[in-house]
């Protein structure tokens, strides 16, 4: 009797260990609306419970080094891919190869060295309000934007807590090089009227003629452009980078198995479709089986530089420039 009390014991310990462990805790970097439709659609798939919360690229990579010896996500899903990089060398983040490996874009896993998972492309442009604009000519360059003629203007986010902000600094350093790319950074950062930190709030701001122009992922502005606002959305003539977003299992996660369940199933194409349905989040989706949405961008139309991944996703680099900007761009009066 005593013997099978405690085995009824040791089962009934494992069956709540195993209940426990069924639920997702999700940090999630896209759009907001994105976010909320992933656990309805997750939990219908596999019954596992599902909780978020929004936040930008930058701040969640300071959340999961912050949590790392005490976890409390266990996926961190989309956001530049950058910081996924950083966390992948940090430690605080694991490589799982799901069983979707083989679909996922090819270009998409080597340029970033398959050091994590890619969910999604899109690359980075001006978002422009020609009414707002009024008499001033459109800017086509990034060097027009240090024109004072924009001063007041110009909405970007900030790098330290959006991971946007950062893929437009990379950006600039990539194409001008250190010297000439800051001197520039400085110059756009006199015509900025604000810094948000989410990577998509400057199109809203540039929508509702707040600002005349965002800097910020295309297509974040085709989509406020689909909505309705007033918007021109398009490369500037030298060139821009491009995100890899990523998905990432955060090391230790409390909920390993669950998070391994979401992981596989956010990489279907079903799963991956829900972003453009939704009319949200016009990224290019990483499973090549998925259908691409028709406002998703075509890279191939695109004057995209050959953003160097493995540099801009050291964290040593990462500290260097966040530091350059935050004490000498952001500090100067404007
Ligand atoms: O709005 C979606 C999006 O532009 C993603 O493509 C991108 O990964 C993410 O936002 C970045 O957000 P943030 O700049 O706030 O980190």
């Amino acid at each position: 009797m005593k013997r099978l009390t405690l085995v009824l014991v040791a089962a009934a310990a494992l069956f709540l260990s195993h209940a426990q462990a069924q639920r997702v805790n999700l940090l999630c970097s896209p759009d907001l609306a994105w976010c909320e439709a992933l656990g309805p659609a997750f939990t219908e798939a596999t019954g596992i419970p599902l909780e978020f919360i929004r936040v930008s690229s930058q701040d969640a990579l300071a959340r999961i080094r912050a949590e790392s010896a005490n976890p409390v996500f266990d996926v961190w899903f989309g956001g530049t891919g950058d910081p996924h990089l950083i966390a992948m060398r940090d430690g605080v983040a694991e490589m799982y190869i799901p069983s979707t490996w083989d679909d996922i874009i090819p270009e998409l896993k080597s340029v970033i060295n398959e050091e994590y998972i890619p969910l999604y492309a899109g690359a980075i442009g001006f978002v422009i309000n020609e009414e707002a604009l009024g008499d001033l000519p459109l800017p086509r360059s990034w060097r027009d934007l240090t024109d004072p003629m924009y001063r007041g203007l110009i909405a970007m986010p900030d790098p330290t807590s959006s991971g946007t902000a950062y893929t437009t600094l990379a950006t600039l350093l990539q194409v001008f090089g250190e010297e000439d790319g800051w001197e520039l950074v400085e110059g756009i950062h006199m015509n900025v009227a604000q810094y948000t930190s989410s990577g998509s709030a400057p199109g809203q701001l540039a929508g509702r003629g707040e600002v005349a122009i965002a800097i910020q992922f295309m297509h974040d502005g085709v989509k406020f452009a689909a909505q309705g606002f007033p918007l021109t959305v398009f490369a500037p003539e030298e060139g821009v980078g491009y995100e890899i977003g990523g998905i990432s299992l955060i090391a230790n996660a409390p909920n390993r198995d669950a998070a391994i369940a979401f992981i596989e199933w956010a990489l279907t194409p079903e799963a991956q479709a829900i972003a453009g349905e939704l009319g949200d989040s016009y990224q290019i989706q990483s499973n090549m089986n998925t259908v691409q949405h028709p406002l998703a961008p075509n890279f191939d139309e695109i004057n995209l530089i050959e953003y160097d991944f493995d540099r801009w996703g050291d964290p040593a680099v990462r500290d260097q420039v966040l530091t350059r900007w935050l004490n000498d761009v952001f500090a100067i009066p404007r």
